[in-house]
């Protein structure tokens, strides 16, 4: 289900045409520049897909609960649940994660629990981007501890040369390089959610 193909095709070998398109569409915010890595229109091709996989796959569920890492993730959970064609209940959960930084801190805390009972439930967490590891491991630890029926993980990104610890993913978007990214709900220093494409920072 990993979409390195997807990816590298879109990214690596590039018509001319779009290359320049990815340039021009370059933003700048503070004194740095994004390069556009993901554009609008290949999120949008790749979320169909997935919300396809989950319908699919929990066709039979009572009522999923699908539970959004805030605030990262809150572009991707708006898109991925309209998509879906089941009974779903959403929920979100503000975790500790880099402050203003650049690196995890590794340690994980919660700052807003969820509202909805997840025992016996199905249950979908969502991700923006999974880096280390640490955070999403420590979020399904607690999950787990609620006794919900099943537990499943769809990360938008994903990050695998950076693992530190192994996590469960079901559904992953995209699996991308070792850089820093921002835009579609992902942000550098609170900036950047707003932007409708996923790009890598870079000096200006
Ligand atoms: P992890 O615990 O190292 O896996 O970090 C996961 C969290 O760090 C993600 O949910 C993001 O909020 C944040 N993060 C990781 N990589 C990036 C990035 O490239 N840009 C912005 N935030 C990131
Ligand atoms: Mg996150």
């Amino acid at each position: 289900m990993l979409c390195w193909q997807y990816l590298t095709q879109a990214v690596e070998t590039p018509s001319q045409a779009m290359r320049q398109k990815r340039v021009a569409m370059s933003v700048l915010l503070n004194d740095e520049q994004i390069e556009i890595l993901i554009s609008e229109s290949e999120i949008k091709a790749r979320i169909n897909h997935l919300a396809k996989e989950i319908s699919d796959t929990y066709k039979a569920s009572d009522q999923l609960v699908v539970i959004g890492l805030l605030r990262g993730s809150f572009i991707f959970i708006a898109d991925l649940v309209r998509r879906l064609n089941l009974p779903v209940e959403v929920d979100f959960i503000t975790v500790s994660s880099y402050g203003n930084e650049m690196e995890s801190s590794r340690q994980v805390r919660i700052i807003k629990d969820l509202e909805t009972s997840i025992k016996n439930r199905d249950v979908l967490v969502v991700e923006d981007i999974i880096d280390t590891g640490h955070t999403l491991a420590q979020v399904l630890q607690i999950m787990q501890t609620r006794k919900p029926k099943s537990l499943s993980v769809c990360t938008l990104l994903n990050k695998p040369s950076r693992r530190e610890i192994e996590v469960d993913v079901t559904w992953t978007g995209f699996d991308i390089p070792d850089e820093f990214v921002i835009g579609y709900g992902i942000d550098y220093a609170q900036q950047g959610r707003n932007l409708p494409h996923i790009g890598f920072v870079r000096r200006a």
